[in-house]
């Protein structure tokens, strides 16, 4: 069996991939290595903790040697890098913690990677370091442009700052040491198991409990959204076609100013809680603006399309609708996230390794 480390897969996207690496690859064993954070919620894989090919296993990428002992123990054939600090408001709150996780806990994994497929002695042949990465690289668009791989990178929050320098540390593995490595820099994700202290489902957590929906400054930042199902689809795909050494951008061509999406979101939400038209649009907010907010993200994934045949599969309206559905009727998982009980499923079986 081939033995694949998925790291930060009790997260949004990490559960998605995680999920679909298991169900598709039976000859694949997928070890999930998450420190279980805030954002890290074991819940995310009921439904596939109990396959015969699939392993957790709790620990932390910013602490080296554990990392180390963990690629000596199990000699991984492939990598998918997940794992990071993730809300660029909590970024700019704690920029340190974003460092030592996004930037060192990378570095650590490059450096256990090298030394266990690269050394002379006993080499691991045909093996691959993904590291996933966000559209947020490259800074902010005017109106007009799209990122392409070959825009300067150009970050404002520490977030993708962070982002930014763990991507330069991959490209320099590759280029210094010989390490077979892919990246992928996607734009803003959506649908089920977000954390709901981002826009989309805090959203739809808000307008459920007739709370106000905090919209940032006048709502005309833009964000390119993906359904998180194609961008597990477009890691599927690069991990396996992708050239090493190679970046693909990964994006929904799916451009949406914030207000025009909260909008269209209320709309959605009064139809499925059977509320007046134009009910749940009374509860947004104009708060104040999050600090060097990035006006707008907007992906070209034509290489991604051209050479490796990905594509979105699906429009917005719909992938929205769909979320909306899953989060009315997954009503205890936002409930248990938001309230914080979520962490007493693991607290007993893990707390104490
Ligand atoms: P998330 O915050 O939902 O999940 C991150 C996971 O990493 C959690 O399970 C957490 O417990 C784990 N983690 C955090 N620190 C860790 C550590 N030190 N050691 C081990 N595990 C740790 O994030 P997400 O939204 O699923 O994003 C996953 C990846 O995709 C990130 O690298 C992010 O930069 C990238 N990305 C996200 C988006 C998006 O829209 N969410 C878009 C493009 C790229
Ligand atoms: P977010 O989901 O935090 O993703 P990112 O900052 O990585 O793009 O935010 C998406 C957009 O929504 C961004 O322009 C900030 C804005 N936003 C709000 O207007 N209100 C909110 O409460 C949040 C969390 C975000």
């Amino acid at each position: 069996m081939k033995k694949l480390l998925i790291t930060g897969g009790a997260g949004f996207i990490g559960s998605h991939v995680v999920r679909r690496f298991v169900s598709s690859y039976p000859d694949y064993r997928i070890y999930n290595l998450d420190k279980l954070t805030y954002a890290g919620n074991l819940e995310n894989l009921r439904d596939v903790e109990k396959q015969s090919n699939y392993e957790f296993v709790k620990g932390d990428i910013t602490d080296a040697a554990f990392i180390d002992a963990l690629f000596a123990q199990h000699r991984f054939e492939g990598v998918i890098h997940l794992a990071a600090e993730s809300h660029v408001d909590r970024s700019i709150s704690n920029p340190l913690e974003f460092v030592m996780t996004n930037v060192v806990g990378t570095v650590n994994l490059l450096n256990a990677a090298r030394k266990t497929w690269l050394n002379k002695e006993t080499p691991v042949s045909g093996a691959r370091f993904y590291h996933v990465s966000t559209d947020e690289v490259y800074g902010s668009l005017g109106e007009e442009g799209l990122f392409t791989e070959k825009t300067s990178y150009d970050p404002h929050s520490p977030y993708s700052a962070s982002k930014a320098s763990s991507d330069h540390f991959v490209r320099a593995y590759c280029d210094t040491y010989g390490l077979p490595a892919v990246i992928s820099n996607c734009s803003n994700n959506y649908g089920s198991f977000h954390f709901p202290e981002k826009l989309i489902p805090l959203a739809i957590h808000n307008i459920k409990n007739k709370k106000p929906i905090p919209v940032y400054g006048k709502g005309e930042n833009v964000r390119d959204w993906l359904f998180v199902e194609d961008h597990a689809r477009a890691i599927d795909v690069i991990f396996h076609k992708g050239k090493n050494g190679e970046t693909y951008n990964i994006g929904g061509n799916n451009e949406w100013k914030n207000i025009d999406l909260i909008r269209l979101l209320c709309e959605i939400m009064d139809r499925k809680l059977n509320r007046a038209s134009g009910e749940s649009a009374k509860l947004i907010s104009f708060v104040l603006d999050r600090a060097g907010h990035d006006l707008r993200y907007a992906i070209d994934s034509s290489k991604l399309q051209n050479e490796l045949g990905w594509k979105p599969s699906l429009r917005f309206e719909e992938g929205l609708e769909k979320t909306v559905e899953w989060y009315l009727a997954n009503e205890a998982w936002l409930n248990n996230v938001t309230s914080g009980d979520y962490k007493k499923y693991y607290e007993g079986q893990y707390a104490k390794r």
